[in-house]
């Protein structure tokens, strides 16, 4: 990407002492500041319904930036100089008596950046707020997730936003997008000639995407039931994961040639009929476990929980998707709280070759496989046949693999979180890596067909025990193509 020159700007966080904001993007701002990437001139407006007095909640801020930047990465100086940058302002979102003072706080010559950081009930609201006081003319907007809880309630929000938006200034976050190892799944397939020729349904067998998590609900009980693993990851993250592997190369970088390749993918997302789910859709739910060495508790014990839920924490399903490049490819996505370890991973599997001619016994070597690492220990790697050494050894082969381990390339360069590069692109008004309506939409249209044939069929979610990697179906779901996960692991 090239570097643009730095434009002051307005940024009123509202949801500002939720836990996205003390957690991720105050952080993530003071990374900025401490790179040189906010303009001198760049104010931050801090925005909460909380009372007392201002100066109370900023030193919350502060405290959670002690939290959350990696202690090296802390310096009196620098943090005075963006706390500098903070104010704070009590406001009810909803109440339209309370935009006037904020319209008085932001600066009439730079743009305005509204970021909510709050439920997508009260964006529209908020947008309409915004209006109502002048203050939408130079305005971008940043939605995070989620945006609804289906494709109604997603178009319920997205509409209110755009009777005062235009799309080319509604920035939607899906914070994947932003983790520097996934912007480079587009300069691994589209910088190299290598791998496009192979991209294919002639060259590739299969595909799987797995985002393991090790955390289980961490006190977000509440939201998570209503939501479950599939509107919380696949809808967002796993299906955007899928896009960026699977769409073809788009004619430029613009943010409308990207989003407009991946909505071809979300379009050929094949439906999974009721018949089909039995076999291509797993759910599970995390029971009583070990998790690093001590015992957990299960999804139905954890704080503020009911007995009763049957709310997702685990998904593994086969996808399939209908078009030239990839038809008769299955991706195989699984997705699951309370695993083994924080692992995202994609895996090519390319196909053998179409005629053998090593000893028979060497065909289960692993062959041909891309393995591209998003977290953690991000990097890339192909595994290859090629023969073992030594007189003795005859034709015999050996698997093994192409390392690039950017851990050990980039050695001096931290990764910055996903926040980083989110914020700054806003700042620049790039909207490469924001989610366009239409891909909301689609993605959201595709779930909530597994989600309807699921409630159709009323069966509980499988029991996995913490610390594995799901129930056994996931394995099921997966070897009865005659295949396994990758590793597993
Ligand atoms: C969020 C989900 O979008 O992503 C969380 O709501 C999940 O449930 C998180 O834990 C995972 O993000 P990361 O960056 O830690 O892989």
């Amino acid at each position: 990407m090239t570097a643009l020159k730095l434009e002051p700007c307005t940024l009123a966080l509202f949801g500002a002492l939720g836990d996205l904001a003390l957690r991720k993007l105050f952080p993530a701002l003071y990374q900025l500041d401490c790179a040189g990437l906010l303009h001198e001139n760049t104010r931050i407006l801090a925005l909460a319904r909380d009372d007392g007095e201002p100066q109370r909640h900023l030193t919350t801020i502060a405290r959670a930036l002690c939290l959350h930047v990696p202690p090296a990465e802390q310096d009196t100086a620098r943090l005075e100089r963006f706390m500098a940058r903070l104010s704070y302002l009590r406001m009810d979102f909803l109440d339209a008596e309370a935009y006037p003072a904020l319209a008085e706080q932001v600066d009439g010559h730079t743009p305005l950046i509204a970021y909510f950081a709050t439920p997508a009930a009260v964006y529209g609201g908020i947008c309409a707020n915004l209006a109502a006081v002048g203050l939408a003319e130079r305005t971008r907007v940043v939605l995070e997730k989620p945006i609804g809880h289906d494709l109604a309630s997603s178009r319920a929000v997205n509409d209110a936003v755009a009777q005062v938006f235009p799309e080319n200034r509604v920035y939607r976050i899906d914070h994947y997008l932003g983790k520097e190892t996934v912007q480079n799944l587009i300069a691994l397939r589209f910088a190299n000639s290598l791998f496009e020729t192979q991209w294919n349904q002639n060259h590739i067998s299969h595909v799987e995407i797995t985002v393991a998590e090790k955390v289980g609900i961490e006190g977000r009980w509440g939201y998570f039931d209503q939501a479950g693993q599939l509107r919380d990851m696949i809808q967002n993250h796993l299906l955007q994961l899928l896009c960026l592997i699977a769409m073809d190369p788009p004619s430029d970088l613009s943010a409308d040639s990207i989003r407009d390749e991946k909505v071809k993918v979300l379009k050929a997302l094949q439906p999974i009929s009721a018949e089909q789910l039995g076999q291509r859709l797993v759910r599970g739910q995390y029971v009583a476990g070990v998790c690093d060495g001590k015992p957990v508790p299960g999804y139905l014990e954890e704080e503020n929980s009911n007995t009763r839920s049957d709310t997702e924490t685990f998904v593994a399903l086969r996808v399939d998707i209908g078009n030239w490049r990839w038809a008769g490819v299955p991706f195989y996505l699984r997705t699951g709280k309370r695993m083994p370890q924080k692992l995202s991973q994609i895996v090519i599997h390319f196909k053998a070759p179409p005629h053998y001619i090593f000893a028979p016994e060497q065909r289960q070597l692993i062959g041909n496989k891309l393995v591209i690492r998003l977290q953690p220990d991000e990097g890339i790697s192909l595994q290859v046949l090629t023969k073992d050494q030594g007189l003795d050894k005859g034709m015999q082969l050996r698997s093994g693999p192409l390392q690039l381990s950017f851990s050990d390339t980039y050695r001096s360069e931290r990764i910055p979180d996903a926040y980083e590069r989110l914020l700054l692109e806003v700042m620049r008004g790039n909207q490469n890596l924001f989610v366009r309506k239409d891909e909301i939409e689609h993605a959201w249209q595709w779930c909530d067909q597994l989600i309807a044939g699921w409630q159709r069929l009323g069966e509980a979610p499988k029991p996995y025990t913490a610390g594995s990697w799901g129930p056994m179906a996931a394995v099921a779901l997966i070897t009865r193509d005659g295949r396994n996960w990758y590793g597993d692991l």
